[in-house]
């Protein structure tokens, strides 16, 4: 059923934040009209299959990695970044699945994640103020007038960007690139030349007699080619240049409803989740599962409030709660909102952000975040899950496949003084492919320890009975 008072367009009623000043209204209505007759990125379909597989990390039975660019940009497009940060999804996947004893739920911050939120509207440099670039999809990164001057038809740029990138992310997890035993063969690869192989061996050996296993009883990627060779790979994005959603929202002729299908799953950024906001109001209506990120001030009461409105119908799988506090803040902020859910029994996905409470400026001016604070953000999100029994749903991370100089630490313990060498991304530092790894081992302790307790728990008879 459709949400009452709602239509595509009534976010238009509402105060909106973070939308450009578009100077240009007849272009920007023209632009409109021309991606309302484009055809959509995602079916209605898929997006419903997502929220089935999310019902299930919601329940307890599945885990969720979402991971790729903080910004995707129109400069760096190309088929070997897609390549390379699917295939190192799939790495981590491959990992995790096995700790957790569970599937992992994969979906690429990709195909649209190009509009970025500000703090600040403007930017001066040397005494020049100009306009914030908000993205590819609205202005350009470099500091002229012209470029960051907000043009409508970078949003037909990007539409064909994201579908050049679905395109592929539908061969490559379709046509035997992501075959589970060439994946776990790339992380064997990576687990020898790491300097933690001692650390790493044994989780890595341990998959390898499990597939040897398998295919000893028959379970390869000869005899059963649509387990081993194929995956399921979801697409999305922060929901906050409404005309481009909106534009790309259309009703399914199955259901009658609506659906965004620019993405299988749009999420609402910390600075836009104003209850009368206007980005509220637009995912409110449209049936893709969606996301919500908490930061710090978010309380309980407003937090329930905005569950109420995004998921009356306490449907599992449709609502993800990404957890963004910071690693100092994650035990006090978080154990309040997930007793609040727990208590209202709220369905819900909760998922770890461990990137934007964790982002500081280095002695030199780069923006960074420091490996030790995201793994210590998830450790605490996995305790008070622990703490408060409800399920540690997954992780949000800011990532790519290449091998970049944006976050510090790790294996490879990059300093301050080596962020200037391979420093590429247009906002966020991301973690590159080897640090990504490494933390999906790390977080497959924190899964291996968790299903053990769980286990426990499901064998200890109740007291009470
Ligand atoms: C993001 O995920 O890129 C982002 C801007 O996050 P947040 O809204 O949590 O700050
Ligand atoms: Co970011």
């Amino acid at each position: 059923m459709t949400q009452s008072n709602w239509s595509p367009q009534s976010w238009r009623e509402k105060p909106a934040k973070q939308l450009p000043d578009y100077q240009d209204p007849l272009a920007l209505k023209k632009t409109e009209e021309q991606l309302s007759k484009l055809p959509p990125l995602v079916f209605a379909g898929e997006a419903r299959d997502l929220k089935r597989h999310l019902a299930d990390v919601a329940h307890g039975r599945a885990f969720l990695l979402q991971g790729g660019d903080c910004a995707e940009s129109f400069a760096e497009f190309g088929a070997d970044k897609i390549r390379d940060t699917f295939r190192v999804l799939l790495q981590m996947a491959v990992v995790m699945t096995f700790a957790g004893s569970m599937p992992v739920v994969k979906m690429g911050r990709m195909a649209g994640q190009f509009a970025k939120p500000r703090s600040s509207d403007d930017e001066t440099i040397d005494g020049v103020t100009l306009p914030s670039y908000r993205g590819d999809i609205i202005n350009g990164f470099e500091f002229t007038e012209k470029s960051r001057k907000p043009d409508p038809a970078r949003m037909i740029q990007s539409y064909y960007q994201s579908a050049a990138t679905l395109n592929l992310l539908r061969a490559f997890a379709h046509g035997g690139y992501a075959d589970l035993t060439r994946v776990h063969g790339w992380n064997l690869e990576f687990v020898k030349d790491s300097p933690l192989t001692d650390r790493y061996e044994e989780l890595a050996s341990e998959i390898d007699k499990s597939l040897s296993f398998m295919s000893a009883c028959g379970i390869s990627n000869k005899k059963t080619p649509e387990l081993i060779r194929k995956t399921e790979f979801y697409t999305c994005h922060e929901a906050l240049l409404l005309p481009y959603e909106e534009s790309l929202t259309r009703i399914d002729s199955t259901t009658g409803e609506w659906y965004d299908c620019s993405a299988h799953f749009l999420w609402i950024g910390a600075r836009t989740h104003q209850l009368d906001g206007a980005q509220i109001e637009f995912v409110r209506g449209i049936k893709n599962p969606i996301g919500l990120k908490c930061s710090p001030d978010l309380d309980p009461e407003t937090l329930l409030r905005l569950i109420d409105t995004l998921n009356p119908d306490n449907e599992a799988g449709r609502l993800t709660l990404i957890a963004r506090m910071g690693h100092d803040k994650v035990t006090d902020k978080l154990a309040p909102l997930v007793r609040a859910v727990k208590r209202e029994g709220r369905h819900v996905v909760w998922s770890c952000d461990p990137m934007h409470g964790n982002t500081e400026k280095a002695g030199n001016g780069y923006k960074t975040r420091k490996f030790n604070n995201v793994m210590n953000e998830i450790k605490g999100f996995f305790e008070v899950h622990s703490a408060e029994g409800t399920h540690p749903g997954g992780i949000h991370l800011e990532l790519t496949g290449q091998n970049v100089t944006e976050c510090t630490g790790g294996a490879e313990n990059i300093g301050d003084q080596d962020l200037s060498s391979r420093y590429h991304t247009h906002c966020d530092p991301r973690l590159n492919a080897n640090q990504a790894l490494e933390l999906a081992f790390l977080v497959a302790d924190e899964l291996r320890n968790a299903y053990a307790h769980n286990r426990r728990a499901a064998q200890t008879p109740a007291a009470a009975e």
